[in-house]
C-alpha cells in the first residue's frame, strides 16, 4: 500500500479500494455454532457457509474481484476454440513471465497432475522441493514419485525473524542430486509463498541459486506460483537488492529461472482457474495432449471464459504494489495484535493468512489428537470464524498405515484479498484471544470416518469428551447475550 502516516502515530493498514458490492453474513449464537460443528464432523471443510461468520478457510477462489474484472467478464468471447479471451490472457502471461506457451487448466492441481504424470516416468523418481503442498504431493506420490523437502532448517522454526523462511537449503539440494543422480530427479519444484509453513516467501537470490544448481545438472525447474503475489510483496519489502525494482521486473527475473510455471488462479489473479506456462515448446508438447483429454480444449482448459477474462485483468492488477500489499499488511496487523495478547503465531507474518501455532496454543494435547484440528473447531465455536487445519490431519498416512506427525501444527486463518474490513479482523483477534485465555477447556479429536486420500477434506471426527459444550458454557458466562 502507499505509505500513509497517521497523525495519531498509530500503525493501521489502510485499504486503497472501497467496497461496492456486499454479501450479508450470519453470526449464529454459540450453541448453534456447536451444533453446526457437530454436524460437520468437527471438520471445518464440512461446515455450511451460511453458518459461518468470517470465512477464513482459504484465499482460494474467495478473493474479491475489482470493478474492472467484473466489467471484463461481460466482454468474454464465448467460443469453444480460439476465443479472443484466450489470446488476451495468453498475452498477459507472456508479458508477465516471458514464456511463450500457456496451457489453461481448470485449477492448480490439474497442472500438478499433468506435470506428475508426464515427468515422473518411473516409480521412485524424486522431486526435491522447498516444501510440499497437499495436492502437489498427492499427485506426485500417486504416480510413484518421492517428495524430498529441502527448505532451510530455520524455515520450520515457528518463530523467527528470518525474512525468507521459504528458501531452499542449497547444500541439501546439491546433496540430494548427488545422492540420487540427476537422471532420477523428475524436476525441481519451488513453491512461492510456501503455503504449509505459513505462507513464507522465497528470496530472489534463492530462486536463482536453486534453479542455477538444478540447471547445472540438467534438471527441469518448475515454480508453483499460486502464492506468488504475496512473495513479490515480501521480496520488494525485505530483499535489499530488489527494493528499487518494480513488481514486474521482480516477476520477470523470478520467471527467468524456470522452465515451467504453474499456478492456481483461485489465488493468483483474483479469479477461478489455473494455468501452466512453458519456456520451451518441446517440453510443452510432451504435456499438450493431456489438456484436451482431462481439462478442455487448449483455449479454455475447463474454465469459464468469463473467469479467464477476469483472470487476465486480475493478473495485471497483481503487478500493482498497492494491490498486493493489502493482504500481507492485514496479516501482519493481525499477527502483531495477537502476539500482544500472548497468542502464539508464526513469525515473521507471511502471506495468505495468520497462522496460529496450535502446539503451543494447546500444549496439553498430544499430536495424535490433532491440536490444530481441535483449535479449528474451537475457533469456530468461539466466534463463527472458520479456519483451516494445517497440521497432522492434513498429512497422508504412510503406505503401512502409520501416521506421520506434521512438522508444524497450525491453524490458518486466511485473509482472502480485499474481502474483510479491519473491524472484522479485530473481532477475530478478540475471539481468538478469548479462546487463548480459555485454552485449557479445549480437548482433542478422534476419527469416526477417515478417507484414504486427502482425508482432511472430507473425513469426519468427534471430540474426545464434552469439551465443545464446556467451551460454549464458558462463552455464555463471559459474553452473556452477545453473539
Ligand atoms: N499450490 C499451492 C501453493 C496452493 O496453495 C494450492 C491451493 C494449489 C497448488 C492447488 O491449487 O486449489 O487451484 O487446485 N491451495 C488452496 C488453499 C486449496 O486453501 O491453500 P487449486
Amino acid at each position: 500500500m502507499s505509505k500513509v502516516t497517521f497523525f495519531s502515530g498509530e500503525q493501521t493498514p489502510l485499504e486503497m479500494h472501497k467496497v461496492r458490492i456486499v454479501q450479508k453474513l450470519n453470526l449464529r449464537p454459540v450453541r448453534e455454532r456447536v451444533s453446526a460443528m457437530t454436524e460437520a464432523g468437527f471438520n471445518t471443510f464440512l461446515l455450511r457457509n451460511e453458518d459461518v461468520f468470517l470465512d477464513m478457510l482459504t484465499d482460494s477462489g474467495t478473493n474479491a474481484m475489482s470493478d474492472k474484472q467484473q466489467a471484463a467478464m461481460m466482454v468474454a468471447d464465448d467460443s469453444y476454440a480460439g476465443s479472443a479471451t484466450f489470446y488476451r490472457l495468453e498475452a498477459r502471461l507472456r508479458e508477465m513471465f516471458g514464456m511463450d506457451v500457456y496451457f489453461p487448466v481448470h485449477q492448480g492441481r490439474a497442472a500438478e497432475s499433468i506435470l506428475a504424470q508426464t515427468l515422473i516416468t518411473r516409480p521412485g523418481m524424486v522431486v526435491p522441493m522447498n516444501y510440499h503442498f497437499t495436492t502437489a504431493k498427492a499427485h506426485i506420490t500417486r504416480v510413484g514419485g518421492v517428495v524430498e523437502e529441502l527448505v532451510r532448517p530455520e524455515g520450520l522454526e515457528v518463530t523467527s525473524d528470518l525474512p525468507f523462511k521459504g528458501d531452499m537449503d542449497i547444500d541439501a539440494l546439491r546433496a540430494c542430486i548427488e545422492k540420487h543422480g540427476a537422471e532420477n530427479i523428475a524436476f525441481l519444484r519451488i513453491e512461492a509463498g510456501t503455503n504449509l509453513i505459513g505462507g513464507q516467501p522465497v528470496s530472489l537470490k534463492n530462486f536463482k541459486e536453486a534453479c542455477g544448481l538444478a540447471h547445472e545438472y540438467g534438471i527441469l525447474t518448475v515454480m508453483d506460483a499460486s502464492l506468488l503475489q504475496d512473495n513479490l510483496y515480501f521480496i520488494k519489502m525485505r530483499e535489499e537488492a530488489c527494493k528499487d525494482m518494480s513488481i514486474r521486473e521482480i516477476t520477470l527475473e523470478i520467471a527467468n529461472q524456470f522452465d515451467c510455471i504453474y499456478f492456481s488462479s483461485r489465488k493468483l489473479g483474483f479469479a477461478r482457474g489455473g494455468g501452466m506456462c512453458f519456456r520451451d515448446g518441446a517440453l510443452a508438447e510432451t504435456m499438450k495432449a493431456q489438456v484436451p483429454l482431462f481439462e478442455g480444449f487448449l483455449t479454455y482448459g475447463g474454465m469459464s471464459v468469463r473467469e479467464m477474462e477476469a483472470m487476465a485483468v486480475g493478473l495485471d492488477e497483481s503487478m500493482a504494489f498497492d494491490v498486493i500489499s493489502q493482504a500481507p499488511q492485514f496479516i501482519a496487523y493481525m499477527c502483531a495484535e495477537l502476539q500482544k495478547n500472548g497468542v502464539p503465531v508464526v513469525t515473521p507474518p507471511g502471506g495468505l493468512g495468520c497462522h496460529l501455532n496450535a502446539r503451543e496454543f494447546l500444549p496439553h494435547l498430544d499430536d495424535h489428537v490433532y491440536p490444530a484440528g481441535a483449535l479449528a473447531a474451537a475457533a469456530f465455536i468461539a466466534g463463527g470464524v472458520r479456519g483451516m487445519e494445517r497440521g497432522t490431519l492434513s498429512e497422508q498416512r504412510e503406505p503401512d498405515g502409520t501416521e506421520p506427525i506434521a512438522q508444524m501444527e497450525l491453524l490458518r486463518l486466511a485473509l482472502p484479498r480485499r474481502v474483510f474490513t479491519l473491524s472484522q479482523v479485530r473481532y477475530a483477534i478478540d475471539r481468538v484471544t478469548w479462546l487463548y485465555q480459555n485454552r485449557h477447556l479445549v480437548g482433542g479429536l478422534r476419527w469416526i470416518e477417515e478417507p484414504e486420500v486427502l482425508r482432511f477434506f472430507f473425513g469426519r471426527l468427534a471430540p474426545i469428551g464434552d469439551w465443545p459444550d464446556k467451551l460454549a458454557e464458558q462463552f455464555e458466562k463471559d459474553f452473556g447475550d452477545s453473539l
